[in-house]
């Protein structure tokens, strides 16, 4: 195709990253995307993960989980498309009833959101009476619904704390739950779910990274083991991981996460040097240029909550989002 002035501008956003060559292949979807934004009054929602040119390119709102449920509450569009994975166009949804969210594969899920049920919810709640229920939001609206309050890995230490109990149900992350247990003088019960990209990485990985890059700065997201997040420098939802690169600009740096992560963050920080240990997410790779094109042409995909369940699902994220956390 002709290169435009268009496709140039969305290119120099991800030229760091992406080879022109390549990027020949993209710029079709790219501009298209861009006028069927225009044409349907629609805002591309985008995490982390998202390869970059979804990320950089053609999104409007990027961001951690954390970000993403803040950024919907504040959206000014008919149409919202939440390039990322099924419990999050969920969650966009309960904070835009009167929005069409739109999701670009309906198979998006998570290992975590798939680990636990409502019923399982309900059944922790009578084995422990009273005790309250902290839901990371990478479960299904369902299964926030049964609890009283949601959580990210960027702010679950401030959740557990404004709650000012001695015990809690944190669930669905034994991993996630054991590492912010150990920041809190809370005691906390979970579940045996976990981060099917995050359990795979061990303290040998780690050790492997040191060795071959003397001086690295190693990040590592709290869904991994906490062997794992001992052995690196720092633990951090994907947000303050790139909150830490900016604010401490390490030379050489490994992010013990998804692998689109350091391709975006290194779009920004050029001058950097990104070690790339990475597990892909199956369910955040489903999004491409071609799928969120289609969910935009045919307005197919589109993500809803039954009311019944909607209104105490969106109580326990609304009662998240009231949290404030330290920035
Ligand atoms: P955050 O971006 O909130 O750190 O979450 C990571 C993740 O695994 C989302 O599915
Ligand atoms: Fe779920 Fe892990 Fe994929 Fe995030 S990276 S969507 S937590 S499986």
């Amino acid at each position: 195709m002709t290169v435009t002035a268009t496709t140039d501008d969305l290119y120099a956003k991800v030229s760091h990253v992406i080879p022109a060559i390549e990027w020949a292949t993209m710029a079709d979807d790219a501009e298209t995307i861009m006028r069927l934004k225009r044409e349907r009054n629609a805002v591309i929602l985008a995490h982390n993960y998202m390869t970059p040119e979804i990320f950089h390119a053609v999104s409007d709102i990027t961001g951690d989980s954390l970000a993403l449920a803040r950024e919907a509450v504040t959206v000014d569009a008919d149409v919202i498309v939440l390039a990322g994975v099924h419990f999050m166009a969920e969650t966009a949804k309960l904070l835009n009833p009167g929005k069409t969210v739109l999701i670009p594969d309906l198979r998006s899920g998570c290992s975590l959101a798939e680990s636990i049920t409502a019923d399982d919810v309900r059944a922790l709640r009578a084995a422990h009476p009273g005790v309250p229920v902290v839901t990371y939001v990478n479960t299904s609206a369902a299964v926030k619904a049964e609890s009283d309050i949601c959580c990210t890995s960027g702010n679950a230490v401030e959740v557990i704390e404004s709650l000012g109990v001695p015990k809690v149900i944190m669930i669905p992350d034994r991993f996630l739950a054991a590492n912010i247990a150990r920041q809190t003088g809370v005691e906390v019960i979970t579940h045996p779910g976990a981060c099917e990209v995050h359990e795979r990485f061990t303290p040998l990985d780690i050790a492997d990274i040191r060795a071959g890059h003397p001086g690295v700065t190693v990040l590592a997201h709290p869904e991994c083991p906490p062997e794992v997040v001992d052995a690196a420098d720092y633990a951090g939802s994907t947000a303050q991981m790139v909150t830490f690169v900016a604010a401490n600009r390490p030379t050489s740096v490994a992010l013990i996460t998804e692998c689109s992560m350091s391709d975006n963050v290194a779009q920004e920080f050029p001058d950097l040097e990104f070690v790339r240990p990475c597990n892909l997410c199956p369910h955040m790779k489903r999004n491409t240029l071609g799928s969120i094109r289609h969910a935009l042409e045919t307005m197919t995909n589109e993500v809803t909550v039954p009311e019944d369940v909607a209104q105490r699902a969106r109580a326990a994220v609304e009662r998240m989002l009231a949290v404030r956390i330290a920035k």
